[in-house]
């Protein structure tokens, strides 16, 4: 994988992890930050050895706390609606990708922190976890993404009172608000990413990916997810996976999944 300077990456068991490493700063997202994650995600896209992806934090204190708030002031309306549409067409990049991404959520996930971890396919939080969108305490909004997929996954009273108040949750919350799937002591966090992605690794990856498209049809108003979901069912028996899967259930084997 390339080198990055705000990135470490390290493909294991074709898990990729990415942690974003400012520890300093809390792991904020400046401009270097979402450059370089834009591109990580094009690796993911095209790395043929990587088959999902974990991203997390560095350090015990912050997933990410936010976009970086030192690049602020000063900005117009014009130059704040190009930097939202940056972040989210970077978001809806790894919310659409064909490969399971999960956030290991290790401490503070606020603002664009928050975003980044709804942005991917499902979270699991470290019993020091925090989820917040503390943006109207700058007299902000979240903008990359985080008013539509906030509503979406935890329902619209829920998140207009973490949004118009700016209060944070705990990892228990989160659970309770479906916004994280688990919650793990802070040292099995990574192990406890790692074994629900190697479950996933062991079924047909187009399958997986169809999962994915389905599901993500649910939220765009521009498709019928039902429809979606036929012609997904559908190609599956074009794929030699379905055939294999079927076939190994038949033999009481297990499968031999080849992507195909
Ligand atoms: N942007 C830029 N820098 C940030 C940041 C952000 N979103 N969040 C934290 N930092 C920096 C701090 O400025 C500080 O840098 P410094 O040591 O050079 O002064 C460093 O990270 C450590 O943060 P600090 O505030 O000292 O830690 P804390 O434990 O007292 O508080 C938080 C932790 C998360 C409560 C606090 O950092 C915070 O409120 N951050 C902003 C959260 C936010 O509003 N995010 C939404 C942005 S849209």
């Amino acid at each position: 994988m390339a080198m990055y300077s705000t990135l470490l990456t390290e493909i294991k068991n074709h898990i990729c992890t990415i942690t974003i490493n400012r520890p300093d700063k809390l792991n904020a997202l400046n401009k270097v930050v979402m450059e370089e994650l834009s591109k990580v995600i094009d690796e993911v896209y095209t790395n043929e050895e990587i088959k999902s992806v974990i991203i997390t934090g560095s350090g015990a204190k912050a997933f990410v706390a936010g976009a970086d708030i030192s690049e602020f002031l000063g900005l117009s309306k014009e130059e704040g609606m190009k930097m939202a549409k940056k972040g989210q067409d970077l978001f809806f990049k790894i919310e659409n990708a064909s490969k399971p991404i999960i956030a290991a959520v290790n401490g503070f996930a606020l603002g664009g922190g928050c975003e980044l971890a709804l942005s991917c396919h499902f979270r699991i939080g470290s019993e020091n976890a925090k989820f917040g969108q503390p943006e109207v305490n700058l007299g902000l909004v979240p903008g990359y993404g985080g008013t539509q997929r906030l509503t979406q996954l935890i329902g619209k009273g829920r998140a207009l009172e973490l949004l118009m108040s700016g209060n944070l949750i705990d990892s228990t919350t989160a659970l309770r608000y479906g916004l994280i799937n688990h919650i793990t002591p802070h040292e099995e966090l990574m192990n406890t990413a790692i074994s629900i992605l190697e479950t996933i690794q062991t079924k047909a990856p187009l399958a997986v990916a169809k999962c994915i498209v389905a599901a993500n049809a649910v939220f765009d108003n521009a498709v019928n997810g039902y429809e979606v979901e036929i012609t997904a069912f559908g190609e599956c028996f074009a794929t030699e996976d379905m055939k294999e899967g079927a076939t190994a259930f038949i033999e009481k084997r297990k499968p031999v999944f080849k992507g195909k």
